[in-house]
């Protein structure tokens, strides 16, 4: 079975050995690859339990939550378009998840009176620290970033990363420039730590189709494309690629094609590209992480991952 709804989770032990104990929720749901991330690392880890899909509609994230915890379910990750309702149905969230506005990864914890609560974490910005280290061997906190399509819940994340990181340069770019003006401001709040010295003052904003956008990106050395263009394998780039130097690293967080257009025009441009199967392993390694309390076996779960793209 692809995926279960919420009538059928009474049905989900059926004819399984394994209990279900972990799931994604989505709409639609049925492509998730959060499956064939997760079981091979289950099962490595030698713990009794399955990984299921459950299709949840929109207004109906908390009843989920209740009534998978009921049939035994003891982590739950949260994808399109849960991530901001799952948020509103945690009992606490995680700081950084706040700021990113979106969780994906819920954490059960049951008290000594048997009261469930639940805790909502946001991996994708920690998992992208991970991957850009994995991938340029460098830390993101290093780096002058320029993010395209940072009004998007992508960019969001992986912006508040960057704050975090206290990476010495932000500078926000999206189609609807408008959508950053409060995301800057909040972005700017974030911590409230001495020890951030980085660009929370320094926060620019810019418009993809802005011609100054020429000079940011020769003032950046990490651009992260974090718009849905390149998904289609014939959509174009969503900058002008030629404007990309060799001493840029450019990461695309599209994964499937594996080569977006803006990637193979940064490489051809002599820049150092990856793709975001890298942002997509360790975001869920983060999250068998939180459930678990021990290390993830990436490797397992990078080859379950390469087995189906
Ligand atoms: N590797 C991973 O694990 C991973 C995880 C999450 C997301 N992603 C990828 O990140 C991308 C965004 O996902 P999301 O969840 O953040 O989606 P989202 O919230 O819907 O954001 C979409 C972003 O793309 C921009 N955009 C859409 N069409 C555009 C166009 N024709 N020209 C320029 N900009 C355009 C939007 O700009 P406006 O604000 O102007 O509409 C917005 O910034 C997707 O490609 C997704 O595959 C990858």
């Amino acid at each position: 079975m692809d995926y279960f709804t919420l009538d059928q989770l009474d049905r989900i032990n059926e004819s399984h050995e394994r209990p279900a104990r972990f799931a994604v929720i989505g709409n639609p749901v049925a492509h998730s690859l959060s499956p064939q991330l997760h079981q091979p690392a289950l099962d490595a880890l030698e713990q009794n339990a399955r990984y299921i899909r459950v299709e949840v509609e929109p207004g109906q994230v908390k009843e989920a939550f209740e009534k998978m915890h009921a049939v035994g379910i003891r982590g739950i990750n949260v994808t399109v378009p849960h991530k901001l309702e799952a948020m509103a149905a945690c009992h606490r969230v995680d700081p950084g998840a706040l700021t990113m506005g979106a969780v994906n990864t819920i954490v059960f914890e049951e008290s000594d009176d048997g009261e469930v609560k639940r805790t909502g974490f946001n991996t994708d910005g920690p998992g992208f620290t991970r991957a850009i280290r994995e991938e340029f061997d460098i830390d993101l906190g290093s780096l002058r970033v320029l993010i395209l399509g940072a009004g998007g819940g992508a960019g969001r994340a992986i912006a508040t990363q960057c704050v975090l990181e206290n990476c010495s340069q932000l500078i926000l770019a999206n189609r609807t420039v408008s959508k950053l003006t409060s995301m800057r401001a909040e972005l700017s709040q974030l911590g409230n730590h001495e020890s951030l010295e980085g660009p929370r003052d320094r926060i620019e904003t810019i418009a993809l189709d802005d011609p100054a956008l020429e000079e940011a990106l020769a003032a950046s050395n990490l651009i992260v494309n974090t718009t849905s263009v390149g998904l289609k394998s014939i959509d174009p780039a969503p900058i002008t690629t030629t404007w990309i130097q060799p001493h840029h690293l450019v990461y695309d967080t599209i994964y499937n094609p594996a080569k977006t257009r803006l990637l193979r025009d940064a490489e051809s441009q002599g820049a150092r590209i990856a793709n975001g199967l890298s942002l997509l392993l360790h975001q869920g390694a983060l999250s068998l992480e939180y459930w678990l309390g021990q290390d993830a076996p990436v490797e397992v779960m990078r080859g379950g991952l390469k087995e189906i793209l």
